[in-house]
């Protein structure tokens, strides 16, 4: 299929996109490099546009020239602490830039979507593992800016009948492409392995850990590790089962629970180095744990987890770090 991979220059997209090409398909990047890299499209070598998903009259064009079957849609703002600050900046460019993206499609009568939602969607769970009949009560702008577009798909697809879609809502997206050739690169640097390999590769000068004491085995959060790899390969899962009128919500996780201190124990393992590591307090709005449930997924994509000890993520973004320690920046001028 011809796919068009809004935001495919960032981390999650970039990874699809190697992985919709290795699987036969076509996918062209659409991104605007606000916080995505000039230097993985190179790498890639595929077709790119590089422009705003507000640029309807762009987006119309580059659907009908590319004649574009799917859209994958990981274009997006995705820091909680961010939206918190500047919550009017994240209604506009998750919410608002999703709307002008299904108005671009409904012009170039493209129908089949697929979605970047987020465990983010159920805030603070009663239950782990979290399945899709949890509740949806997002505890930040991030979180809610999501869920208003699983309802804004729901809303579109009853009127418009030749629409359909997936929204998968992933757990904790990590490690790099197997091969070493593109990897994780956000800025600021959030997340727990690309932190904690930064810090053992003195880019950081250590990883603070955040809360000992909640009611966990040995005291820190526990989350749901997801290879990209998987998640780049439920979407393809997800592309080829989309039918009108039978929405797809699944989650995407392994369904295993690590803790901080798992995490940072596999990474000395992985690299046979020491993390340098600074105990703090607990940090406002994280919650205690958060796994999936990811039975649902099995189910209706045929989907599972192929990486699901934290050792083969590690081990995967080791190999990206170890030779990018400053991600795409270190790849030399232009970049
Ligand atoms: N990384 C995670 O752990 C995680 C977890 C759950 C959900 N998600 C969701 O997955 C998606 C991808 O996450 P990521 O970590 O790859 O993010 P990312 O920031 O690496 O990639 C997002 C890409 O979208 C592009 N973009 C943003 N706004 C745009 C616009 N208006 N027009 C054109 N391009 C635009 C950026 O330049 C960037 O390349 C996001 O929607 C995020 O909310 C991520």
């Amino acid at each position: 299929m011809n796919v068009l991979v809004a935001g495919g220059a960032g981390y999650i997209g970039s990874h699809t996109v190697k992985r919709l090409r290795a699987a036969g398909h076509a996918p062209v990047i659409y991104d605007n490099l606000s916080r995505g890299h000039r230097a993985v499209i190179d790498i890639l070598g595929v077709p790119a546009i590089m422009a705003d998903l507000n640029d309807r009259p762009a987006l119309t064009e580059a659907l009908r020239a590319h004649k574009i079957d799917t859209v994958m849609h990981f274009a997006a703002y995705a820091y909680v602490g961010e939206s918190v600050d500047a919550p009017l900046m994240y209604y506009q460019n998750n919410v608002a830039t999703t709307i002008s993206v299904l108005q671009a499609m409904a012009d170039a009568n493209v129908d089949r979507f697929v979605f970047s939602s987020t465990c983010a969607t159920y805030g603070n769970p009663d239950a782990v593992p979290v399945t899709e009949s949890e509740k949806q009560l997002p505890t930040s702008p991030y979180g809610r800016s999501k869920l208003m577009v699983e309802h804004i798909l729901k809303d579109h697809a009853a009127a418009r009948k030749s629409f359909s879609f997936a929204a998968l809502r992933y757990f904790n997206a990590s490690g790099c492409a197997m091969d070493g050739t593109i990897g994780e690169d956000h800025d600021p640097e959030t997340h727990l392995i690309p932190v904690i390999l930064q810090s053992i590769l003195g880019v950081k000068p250590e990883i603070t850990v955040f809360g000992t004491d909640y009611p966990t085995p040995d005291g820190t959060n526990v989350r749901d590790y997801i290879h990209v790899d998987d998640l780049a390969d439920a979407h393809i899962a997800a592309m080829t089962r989309l039918q009108p009128g039978e929405p797809i919500f699944c989650n995407l996780g392994t369904g295993n629970g690590f803790s901080v201190k798992e995490v940072i124990a596999a990474a000395e393992q992985v690299t046979g180095k020491k993390v340098p590591v600074k105990f703090g307090p607990r940090r406002a709005g994280d919650a205690i744990a958060l796994y999936a449930d990811a039975s649902r997924a099995k189910a209706v994509l045929g989907w599972q987890a192929k990486h699901t000890d934290p050792q083969s993520i590690i081990g995967s973004a080791w190999k990206w770090f170890e030779k990018n320690p400053r991600g795409y920046a270190g790849k030399g001028a232009g970049y």
